[in-house]
Parts: C-alpha cells; sequence; structure tokens
C-alpha cells in the first residue's frame, strides 16, 4: 500500500469515527472499495482456506465483475478481523427474501466477530436472512446473538466440498492424505443420442425451484432465476429437449442447486452434468466447491468418485428469524 492510501485510509477511519457515534463504542464498520483493497482482502482469505472458502469464493466474484452487486464489509484494515460479505442495503428491501438478504463471514476472532456482527448498523436482524460461513465454530456466535437481537435460528450443517483441480491451486495440503477414487475422477459414459449437454434455460427455473431442498416458494423461485442469468450453467436436455438434470451456482460461486427429474435418476447422469460444469467453471479460473447433506449419501458417493475434497462441518448456514 503507498503512502497516499494509508493516509486516504486512515482519513476515512477519521471520518468513520466522527461520523457514527454510536457505531464506534462497538467495532468499526469500514466497507472495502476500490480493486485494490478487494485484491488484497481476496489474497488474505486465500492463505486461511478452507476456513474461509465461502468469503474467499465470494470475494473472488466481486472481483471479477461484481454480478450479484455485493460489498465486503471489515471492522479494521489492513489487519481484520472479521469480513462480512452482503448485498447493497438497497437490495435488500424485502424483509422476508432471505435468499437475498444474505450474509457471508470469516472472522478469526470470534469475541471480536460478536461484537461486530451484533454492531447497530451491520445487520438488520429485523429481516429474515441467512448467515453463511464455513467456519462451524460460529455457531456459538450467532446463537449469543440471537438471544440479544431477539431472533429464532434454525442450524444447517452440510459436508463442504472443494473440486480436485481448486484443491490443488489453492489448498493443496488438503490433497496430501487423499487416496484418488477408482474411477480417477471421470463419470461413467451416457447415452449422447438421449440426453445433450447444454446450459440452463431461465424458462425452466420452475424445475430447479420444485426440487431443491431450499427451494419451493416464489422467493426462491427469483432467486434461481438471477442465478442462472449471471453465472454458467449446465444441464443436459432429454429425448423432449427440455432440461432432465441440472447444476447451477448461487451467489458466493458455489455449485449450489443440482437436480435431476425422478424418472430420470439412478442413472449418473447428475454426475456427468456435475463432472462438466466443474470442468468449465475451473476452465473459467472459477474456484470450484459444492455442499452435501450428511443423509444424502447418493451424492457423498458422486463427490468421491470425482475426487471432490471434503470438508467435514464446514458448510455452515443459519436462518434466522426475528422474534
Ligand atoms: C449450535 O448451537 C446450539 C445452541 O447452543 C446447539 O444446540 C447446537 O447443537 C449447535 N450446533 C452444532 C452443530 O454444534
Amino acid at each position: 500500500m503507498t503512502w497516499i492510501h494509508y493516509a486516504a485510509n486512515i482519513l476515512w477511519c477519521c471520518m468513520t469515527w466522527i461520523c457514527s457515534p454510536v457505531a464506534k463504542v462497538f467495532s468499526m464498520m469500514l466497507p472495502l472499495q476500490g480493486a485494490q483493497m478487494l485484491q488484497m482482502l481476496e489474497k488474505s482469505l486465500r492463505k486461511s482456506l478452507p476456513a474461509s472458502l465461502k468469503v474467499y469464493g465470494t470475494v473472488f466474484h466481486i472481483n471479477h465483475g461484481n454480478p450479484f452487486n455485493l460489498k465486503a464489509v471489515v471492522d479494521k484494515w489492513p489487519d481484520f478481523n472479521t469480513v462480512v460479505v452482503c448485498p447493497q442495503e438497497q437490495d435488500m428491501t424485502d424483509d422476508l427474501d432471505h435468499y437475498t438478504n444474505t450474509y457471508q463471514i470469516y472472522s478469526k476472532d470470534l469475541q471480536n466477530c460478536q461484537e461486530f456482527l451484533g454492531s447497530p448498523e451491520l445487520i438488520n436482524w429485523k429481516q429474515h436472512l441467512q448467515i453463511q460461513s464455513s467456519q462451524p465454530s460460529l455457531n456459538e456466535t450467532i446463537q449469543n446473538l440471537a438471544a440479544i437481537k431477539s431472533f429464532k435460528v434454525k442450524h444447517t450443517q452440510c459436508i463442504l466440498y472443494m473440486a480436485s483441480e481448486t484443491a490443488k491451486e489453492l489448498a493443496p495440503f488438503l490433497l496430501e492424505s487423499k487416496t484418488s477414487s477408482p474411477s480417477g475422477g471421470k463419470p461413467k459414459a451416457i447415452n449422447q443420442e438421449m440426453f445433450k449437454l447444454s446450459s440452463m434455460d431461465v424458462n425452466y427455473a420452475h424445475l430447479v425451484n420444485k426440487f431443491w431442498y431450499f427451494g419451493g416458494n416464489e422467493r426462491s423461485q427469483r432467486f434461481i432465476e438471477r442465478c442462472i442469468q449471471t453465472f454458467p450453467t449446465s444441464c443436459l436436455l432429454g429425448p423432449e429437449g427440455t432440461p432432465v438434470c441440472w447444476n447451477l451456482m448461487d451467489h458466493t460461486g458455489e455449485m449450489r442447486m443440482a437436480g435431476t427429474l425422478p424418472e430420470y435418476r439412478f442413472q449418473g447422469l447428475v454426475t456427468y452434468v456435475i463432472y462438466h460444469h466443474a470442468q468449465n467453471l475451473a476452465k473459467l479460473g472459477f474456484p470450484v466447491y459444492s455442499h452435501v447433506d450428511y443423509s444424502n449419501e447418493a451424492m457423498q458417493k458422486m463427490s468421491y468418485q470425482l475426487q471432490h475434497v471434503p470438508i467435514p462441518r464446514s458448510w455452515n448456514q443459519w436462518n434466522c428469524v426475528p422474534l
């Protein structure tokens, strides 16, 4: 950082300090502006993988065009303790839309994290919202905040997976103890006469919505439409020329929504789609990751077959509803 940036930073901090007397009691809130700060943040988060994976991935996409118009806020700079990534305030106008009202969090200090998240202007606890993090240790912090801020919380914990190409590049130490699967990381062949690899048309968002575990309502449908329109998707078109199997990314860059129509299951189609989708995303330089529920053995087997690296307990979502 040059001295000009440093001076600008100090000036900015002083202004925040003077202008927001309430916030200063708890901690400072610093929205990171400009490409240089955000690139520094990405580099710094990269050193804390895999604990920082969800925030790292989200910041990666902020730095590559920011298609979901998100912002990153830290408690101090450059030696931050806690990072929060979320939409701009003007994009969180629907109090019930927890798909949009989503906060990604990474923290090096849980005490600081609780104080920071509790500071008055950062999170609007009066809304239905989601908190997501690759750090299971945040559970206690969020349960404490639920008592202080009066909201109900539902915690979902899953296995986080990093694609092996991504792990090779970003966190090779995760691969050291790995034995590779007998498939060599490749899917079985599919009937190419019957199925065509394609990308998802937004007109089929309702199919994704119908089978998405977290979906099934109007707000999730809108969220899915936005995901289809924003990031690369992958699907197989069946004999009728319509999608029978698909995979989509969410706003954090996670491969988040995979599904197969019931009548086409148990043929390895989703493995094929996810494999090709992951290859395409890796070619674009995207970090590739996903999650699987502890009860979903079929998808765990699939992740093993494709040599995705499991990071237990590291996909966490807290759904918060004001009391
Ligand atoms: C999260 O915290 C709550 C409340 O303390 C507890 O009941 C729950 O078991 C915790 N979840 C996990 C996965 O540790």
